[in-house]
């Protein structure tokens, strides 16, 4: 029942060419005391989160491999992997659906690791069937993003990306499959704090 209300609510936006962010209770106000007083929006696309946190009274910095702003917020352009800022800069760095896009997982968070003072957190879909692999595939070729080559990961190989990286998983949040019904697969957004 869930699954139909959500196709429509999702479809209705999509019909109405609106820019509503299905998740933004899931990114947010679950876990809004993790978004420190300066943050860094690793892969911001659009800016549309980016904004949202500016608009709570967080200084928000944006970084990206290409530049598809449609907010009036500065970007840091970057080559993907290498993190043009300075060590221990930020309060919370973010990958909101970013990681799956690229093939430079591991540089990434190590990066994030190195620039950030307290917690990062990953929003990530979550691959863990055949049906979710091959939705993955999908949205990789259907997105206008850059893709990455297999790499989407179910619950317990994140949590040993994290492991291996010293990374303390603090916060779970699970995004069921029906809050988004056009593409279903489980999402999670994970809050890591660095254990060094
Ligand atoms: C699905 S969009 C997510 C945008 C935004 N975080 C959000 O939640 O609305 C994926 C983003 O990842 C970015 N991206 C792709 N490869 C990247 C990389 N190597 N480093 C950082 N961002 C990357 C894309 O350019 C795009 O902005």
């Amino acid at each position: 029942m869930t699954f139909i209300k959500n196709l429509f609510k999702v479809l209705f936006e999509k019909i109405r060419g609106s820019n509503h962010d299905f998740f933004l209770s899931h990114k947010y106000d679950f876990i809004k005391s993790y978004y420190g007083n300066t943050c860094l929006d690793i892969g911001a696309g659009t800016g549309r989160f980016s904004q949202f946190l500016a608009d709570q009274g967080h200084k928000v910095t944006l970084v990206d491999v290409v530049d598809k702003r449609k907010v009036d917020l500065d970007l840091i352009h970057f080559n993907g992997k290498h993190l043009p800022v300075d060590d221990n800069s930020f309060d919370t760095s973010l990958f909101m659906f970013v990681l799956h896009h690229t093939n430079t997982q591991i540089e990434l968070l190590k990066e994030a690791k190195r620039v950030t003072k307290q917690y990062i957190i990953v929003g990530e879909d979550i691959v863990e069937s055949r049906f979710d692999k091959a939705l993955g595939n999908i949205h990789l070729n259907t997105s206008p993003w850059a893709r990455g080559n297999d790499s989407f990961k179910n619950e317990e190989q994140w949590e040993k990306v994290f492991d291996d990286l010293e990374l303390t998983i603090i916060e779970r949040i699970r995004i069921p499959r029906n809050v988004y019904p056009i593409y279903p697969v489980n999402r999670v957004i994970f809050v890591l704090k660095k254990d060094s």
